[in-house]
């Protein structure tokens, strides 16, 4: 959360920062700022609201400096007001922060006691005073960090300027991601490389307790104790197209509609095509950066007797409909579990556990702590990333990819769907393994995978209808999300979408557990969404969708292709393709996906920026 970024080079840096911030406005919208040393001088630039405000600041601004800093910012202490929006500037010099100091409160004290003039609500402008007060002593910048370091508590990453080293930018790490990109007689530190990727797929990551001295065309990197180290410097295969919206009104729905293709290239190195055979890629801390042969992969993937799935937000419900995939096909206890949870009780983890941890970002504070946690407890970690050298990416022992390119609206869409197929190939590959699957029912799962994506594309076609819908369902007073089994997680994901893009009150339950309390909401301006595709539990749900006509509910019914006993009982019903149990819930998230997008663009809002969310929740 929050986003900050810092240039040095002969290109315009007020160009360089304001787009690198608008790559970064999905961490966080509610103020913008820079700072540039202009003539040696510090010069600053803020605004409340989103960057489109300072923008309009910028546009009447000139500055002839080459360094700079920037920060888009969600709102952790104070009001997002101008006040508080970064860059904090304290004497000579200036800050971004994307973190918490938890200690502000004691550092508060003590400067103002000192008699420190404090001019916004902010933990962040705290740390410039402690900075400036060691550049008055006569400290550089690098020194004055190494000093006042040690007095903070809590997640930061730091870039800051001094009007006394106008060649220097000094950033530093302790948590959130920050990354050093290398240019010709250029250098950059962001929140992260899609900031830079326009100007240069040269990175090196920074990793936390470092410090980043960059000069013009060179560049060091410390630890704390103040001893210069060496890291590998990494070239990135990111293209900036995928940052783009190209053509689409929102990277939402961009991302809605590039499914079928994110799926396909989720699951594409998986499928020994030939032979019908599930050919696990996984990469080991171990191997390189290859994935691991298939017979060494057999053999550690072997001896796992238990799993813990561990998640956050939308990452969460695919880790819950994980569960009952990995149960059913390799016949391996899982539980999942909410990372921020997770982290603070104290998890009994057997020998022989395999903790999986999934995360689009790759820097989801509590994902991250817990991985840490369940590696000190001796377990082995696998990750599920989009972002390729995130931080949990880089941590875990075994890694798989999403391969979902960039994913920019703060709703996730693709990287779900993408890790729904992972999570599929995981259970056919350790059903595998654990020899709960027979060969035939291996090659008819996979038939089904390799189908998906088409079947995706012929979902997409419900657009133009909740395009239309969307003008009455935004009326409801609120939403009920029902399924059953290995679709009720996707009526909790639902339920979600609608409450951070329509900000209207949506729960998602199991359908059984209506009549234990949910159906006394119900009644005619409550709409119940009910996931019914025909399977198992298909009777049982459209018993509880008769208990909820019989109250008046009005229902929007997902079922499996022509169905005439859910068309009488629904306000309206979508048909989805028949597809094997397991993969109903891909084809039924994307109508609470498109529902979700037109309500809430019915309702005038931005959808790509919910208001008080941030796409990467760096702070927990
Ligand atoms: O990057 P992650 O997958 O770790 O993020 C987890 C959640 O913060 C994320 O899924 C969040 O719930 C989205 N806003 C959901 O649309």
């Amino acid at each position: 959360m929050c986003g900050i970024i810092g240039y040095y080079g002969s290109r315009d840096p007020k160009q360089v920062i304001y787009d690198g911030l608008k790559k970064l406005e999905y961490r966080g919208y509610d103020s913008a700022g820079i700072a540039i040393l202009d003539n040696g001088k510090l010069k600053r630039v803020r605004s409340a609201g989103k960057l489109i405000h300072l923008k309009e600041k910028l546009d009447n601004e000139k500055f002839t400096g080459n360094i700079g800093i920037g920060h888009t910012r969600w709102a952790t202490h104070g009001v997002p007001n101008e006040s508080n929006a970064h860059p904090h500037a304290v004497g000579k010099i200036s800050l971004v922060h994307n973190g918490i100091i938890e200690n502000y409160q004691e550092i508060k004290e003590y400067l103002l006691k000192e008699g420190a003039k404090i001019t916004s609500d902010t933990d962040s402008e705290l740390v410039a005073h402690l900075i400036s007060r060691e550049i008055e002593k006569g400290s550089t910048l690098k020194e004055a960090l190494s000093t006042v370091i040690p007095k903070l508590e809590g997640a930061y990453s730091i870039a800051a300027l001094s009007e006394n080293e106008p060649d220097t930018l000094v950033a530093v790490k302790n948590g959130p991601p920050l990354v050093l990109g290398l240019g010709k007689d250029e250098c950059f530190v962001a929140s992260d490389a899609q900031a830079i990727i326009t100007y240069t797929n040269k990175v090196i990551f920074i990793d936390d307790h470092e410090i980043v001295v960059a000069k013009k065309d060179k560049y060091q990197i410390y630890d704390m104790k103040g001893s210069a180290i060496s890291k590998k410097i990494t070239e990135l295969d990111m293209s900036p197209d995928a940052i783009e919206k190209q053509g689409y009104p929102h990277f939402m729905k961009k991302e809605i509609y590039e499914q079928p293709r994110v799926v396909a290239a989720a699951m594409s190195p998986h499928i020994d095509v030939a032979n019908l055979k599930i050919s696990l890629q996984v990469v080991s801390s171990d191997s390189n950066g290859e994935a691991l042969k298939q017979d060494e992969l057999y053999s550690q993937l072997k001896h796992f007797e238990r799993v813990f799935i561990v998640a956050c937000g939308t990452s969460f419900y695919a880790g819950l409909t994980g569960e009952y995939i990995l149960e059913a096909m390799a016949g391996i206890p899982v539980e999942v579990e909410f990372a921020s949870e997770f982290r603070y009780r104290k998890p009994v983890i057997p020998k022989n556990s395999l903790v999986i941890v999934i995360s689009q970002s790759g820097e989801t504070a509590d994902t991250l702590a817990s991985l840490r946690m369940a590696k000190e407890k001796g377990a082995k970690t696998l990750s599920i990333c989009n972002a390729k050298n995130s931080s949990i990416d880089r941590e875990a022992f075994f890694k798989m990819y999403m391969k979902a390119d960039a994913e920019i609206g703060v709703a996730s869409t693709k990287a779900l769907t993408a890790t729904l197929a992972l999570l599929n190939l995981l259970g056919v590959y350790l059903g595998r393994v654990n020899e709960t699957l027979t060969r035939d029912e291996e090659k008819s799962y996979l038939r089904s995978l390799q189908a998906l994506p088409s079947e995706i594309e012929k979902v997409l076609a419900y657009d133009s209808f909740f395009d239309e819908a969307a003008l009455t369902l935004k009326d409801y007073k609120g939403f009920l999300y029902m399924g059953r089994g290995v679709n009720y997680p996707m009526a909790m994901e639902g339920a979600l979408k609608l409450k951070e893009l329509a900000y209207m009150h949506a729960e998602g339950y199991a359908a059984g557990e209506m009549k234990h309390g949910p159906i006394a909401l119900i009644d005619d301006r409550m709409a119940v969404v009910v996931v019914a595709p025909t399977d198992d539990v298909y009777e049982k749900t459209v018993s509880n969708l008769e208990e909820v006509r019989a109250r008046g509910g009005q229902i929007i019914a997902i079922g499996t292709g022509h169905n005439e006993r859910l068309k009488s009982l629904a306000k309206h019903y979508l048909s989805l393709p028949k597809t094997s149990w397991n993969l109903n819930p891909v084809l039924s998230v994307i109508p609470l996906q498109l529902m979700a997008y037109h309500v809430a663009d019915r309702l005038g809002f931005d959808v790509d920026q919910p208001r008080n969310l941030a796409k990467s929740v760096t702070v927990e």
